[in-house]
């Protein structure tokens, strides 16, 4: 289920999601978040998740991470964990113990450190198995991470209470070196230690959170809709950073935004989400080149790229389910305009594409090979634009900053786009820092230096 564009860029499977099942409740009343969901995340790759509000990716990622919080309950499938990139941790150790016992205890028990593992499944995993692998090999920064900073506690101080919770050799002043260094690495000058949450932009508290995710070089950071509360302009900043570091550290990204406009440019893949299933996935520009599924093609076109000529959209009738009454058949029929009788009343299966050179899946009975599949849905021929790019070039000319961002799908906004090269790079050319903030040369200095061995690291395994 990954993207050829992936799997060049990154190594082997880190993170494989099979048959994921979420509820919120028991009974007739549950909430199905999640139906047998299955992922597989590449070491050093982007994975883009999108899908409107209430399709279940916010679930997804809490249930992966064993984050969860009741009513939720995973009621089946398999997270697993592979040893994947980047350099392990040593072994955990709880707050004051000497790191040799800790590993003596581990041993006793018959357990492997986690950096040593090899495959471990999340969902079986016990307590103490989550608390060494959260932060030092997975790091998440949650929907609501701008809010999630200590409103009395200086933003040095945060940094170094990471540090001085998992990293227990260090001393203090190798911990405000690392905490400075994490700074410039996001592009906030160091004189920012001293300052308090509420004193930093928007944009400036998110970097923070992103500096604390990478702060113990996991392998994975999880990032659910991390820039969704930030205009347009700094959005755009915080992603171009967000890829030179990816791209420097080799980390890997599961990225989650209801805006898959924001994927096309940053994701090496992508899974598009609707109603508890994933219904697509594939390489992000073959994505967007030709999206195969009814409902990635009304994403697309509900969305505004992030520059380029304005253009009305059209967006998806109606709106999502309630998972509670989910529809009969394929949860997304009632919004269709390519609905056929099978499809109120059957589900259709994820269906293993055959397009040249790609491994890429949908799941709707308009691929199943026994009928003929609508123009917009197809492959295009090569030089032919992309439904995406047909809908977005038009005849407009003007340029700029897309108007339209965080509308939902389904509005009729006037936006902007772009070519379908355009769309299909990464990110490249990183604007002006804003005031506060660090030349973007000596962040990828600092970037560079992240991949260092840093000095003895330990996990405590709290959860921060
Ligand atoms: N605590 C909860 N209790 C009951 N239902 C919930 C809870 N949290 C989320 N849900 C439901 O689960 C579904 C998926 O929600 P969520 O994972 O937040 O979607 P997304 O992140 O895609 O917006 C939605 O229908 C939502 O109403
Ligand atoms: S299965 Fe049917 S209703 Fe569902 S997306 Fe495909 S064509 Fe539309
Ligand atoms: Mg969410």
């Amino acid at each position: 289920m990954t993207g050829q564009g992936a799997l060049s860029r990154g190594g082997g499977p880190l993170i494989e999601v099979r048959g994921l099942r979420v509820d919120y409740g028991l009974g007739p009343d549950a909430v199905h978040a999640v139906i047998d969901a299955g992922l597989t995340l590449v070491s050093g790759s982007v994975l883009g998740l999108a899908g409107e509000s209430g399709s279940g990716k916010s679930t997804l990622a809490y249930a992966m991470t064993r984050l969860l919080r009741a009513p939720g309950i995973i009621t089946g499938g398999q997270v697993l964990l592979h040893g994947g990139t980047g350099p392990p941790g040593e072994p955990a150790a709880q707050p004051g113990a000497e790191p040799a016992a800790q590993g003596a205890e581990a041993a006793a028990q018959g357990a492997e450190p986690a950096a040593q593992a090899g495959v471990i499944d999340l969902m079986t995993a016990d307590e103490r198995q989550l608390r060494e692998l959260r932060w030092s090999r997975i790091a998440v920064v949650m929907q609501s991470a701008m809010h999630a900073l200590n409103p009395v506690v200086t933003i040095g101080a945060q940094l170094t209470d990471v540090l001085e919770a998992h990293r227990l050799r260090m001393d203090r002043t190798e911990r405000r070196q690392r905490a400075v260094f994490l700074l410039e690495m996001v592009g906030i000058s160091a004189d920012n230690l001293r300052r308090y949450p509420h004193q930093l932009s928007g944009g400036m508290r998110q970097r923070v959170m992103i500096a604390m995710a990478l702060a113990l070089e996991p392998a994975v950071v999880i990032m659910d809709e991390p820039t969704t509360a930030l205009d347009v302009v700094t959005q755009r900043e915080i992603l171009t950073e967000l890829a030179a570091l990816q791209r420097d550290l080799a980390f890997a990204v599961l990225f989650i935004t209801h805006d898959l406009s924001l994927l096309v440019e940053l994701a090496d893949s992508i899974a598009v989400m609707y109603a508890g299933r994933l219904l697509e996935h594939a390489a992000a520009s073959d994505l967007y080149r030709a999206p195969r599924h009814p409902y990635t093609l009304g994403l697309l076109r509900s969305f505004p790229p992030l520059h380029g000529p304005r253009k009305p959209l059209t967006g998806i009738p109606g709106s999502p389910p309630d998972l509670r009454t989910p529809p009969p058949g394929c949860p997304f029929h009632p919004r269709c305009g390519f609905a056929m009788d099978v499809c109120r009343t059957e589900v259709p299966a994820a269906i293993q594409l055959r397009d040249p050179g790609n491994g890429r899946s949908a799941a709707c009975w308009l691929h199943d090979g026994t009928r003929e599949v609508p123009a917009e849905l197809a492959v295009p021929e090569p030089g032919t634009p992309s439904p995406g790019a047909a809908m977005e070039a038009g005849t407009g000319t003007e340029t700029g900053t897309r108007p339209g961002a965080g509308t939902g799908a389904g509005a009729g906004t006037e936006a902007g786009a772009e070519t379908e090269a355009g769309a299909a790079a990464k990110l490249a050319a990183p604007p002006e820092p804003a005031a506060g903030t660090a030349p973007v040369t000596r962040q990828l200095t600092a970037a560079a230096q992240l991949g260092e061995p840093a000095a003895a690291q330990d996990a405590t395994g709290t959860m921060r």
